[in-house]
């Protein structure tokens, strides 16, 4: 919708207040909406739960079609559901002919299992993700996969500042050239109703950022719908 024309002698609102203003109506909507859905915990993909904020699960959806990996490393299973989700992704643009040959495996980790789900596509590990004899696995899995496509990291586990920056430290030299590493869940940090969890994945990836040039934070993807779980999250390798 066009802005309305300022009429004669209108006081114009001082520059960027238009854009303060929208912000501050995006955070309490946020709020309201991390509130409402218990902090989506209650969320479900195909009946099974997946722990994921819905506006940022769709920007996932359309970063695996774009980048169609041949591998997702993520860490955090939990209840299994977003791994079952990148892998009916997969299904999907097979059933269509369009996944590249070599295209399209999962590897998931979690300390705990909680679930009894199993699926062609994911390899589900059990340990600490920053476990040596876990890390030495997926490497493997890395290095074998790296050839015939694009490898993403999705570090979704334990979300504190120390975990996350030693997982940064693992996994993001996984990630090949033009793919991601998205840090989850950086909203620990900035929204009031997580302060109890701080310091989390926000300052881990600043931090890593200072020494870690070859990667750059993609803004596009953080901010392509408002509100996100993630914000500075994706970073891309150059
Ligand atoms: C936020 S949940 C993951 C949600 C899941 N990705 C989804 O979208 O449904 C975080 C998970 O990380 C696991 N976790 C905690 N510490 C971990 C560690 N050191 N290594 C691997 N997983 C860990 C927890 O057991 C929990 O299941």
């Amino acid at each position: 919708m066009p802005d309305m024309p300022a009429t004669t002698g209108e006081r114009r609102p001082p520059k960027g207040f238009k854009a303060a203003i929208r912000r501050a109506v995006a955070r309490k909507f946020f709020k309201y909406l991390v509130s409402k859905t218990k902090n989506f915990s209650h969320t479900t993909w195909l009946g099974r739960p997946i722990w994921q904020n819905l506006f940022d699960i769709q920007t996932i959806q359309e970063t695996i079609v774009d980048l169609q990996p041949a591998l997702i490393i993520e860490c955090g299973t939990n209840l299994g559901g977003s791994s079952m989700y990148y892998a009916h992704l997969f299904d999907l643009l097979a059933a269509e002919n369009r996944l590249q040959s070599g295209r399209g495996r999962i590897v998931t980790i979690d300390i705990e299992k909680m679930h009894d789900l199993s699926h062609p596509r994911i390899t589900y590990l059990i340990g600490s993700s920053t476990a040596p004899e876990i890390f030495a696995q997926v490497k493997a899995m890395a290095d074998a996969a790296a050839a015939s496509g694009p490898i993403l990291v999705i570090l979704d586990s334990d979300h504190s500042m120390k975990h996350v920056r030693a997982e940064l430290e693992l996994y993001a030299p996984l990630v090949t050239p033009g793919s991601f590493c998205l840090v989850q869940d950086g909203v620990i940090d900035v929204l009031p109703n997580f302060a109890g969890g701080r310091p989390g994945p926000l300052p881990a990836i600043h931090d890593y950022l200072k020494t870690h040039p070859e990667f750059e934070i993609d803004r596009e993807r953080c901010e392509r719908y408002l509100i996100t779980h993630h914000p500075d999250g994706w970073l891309r390798r150059k």
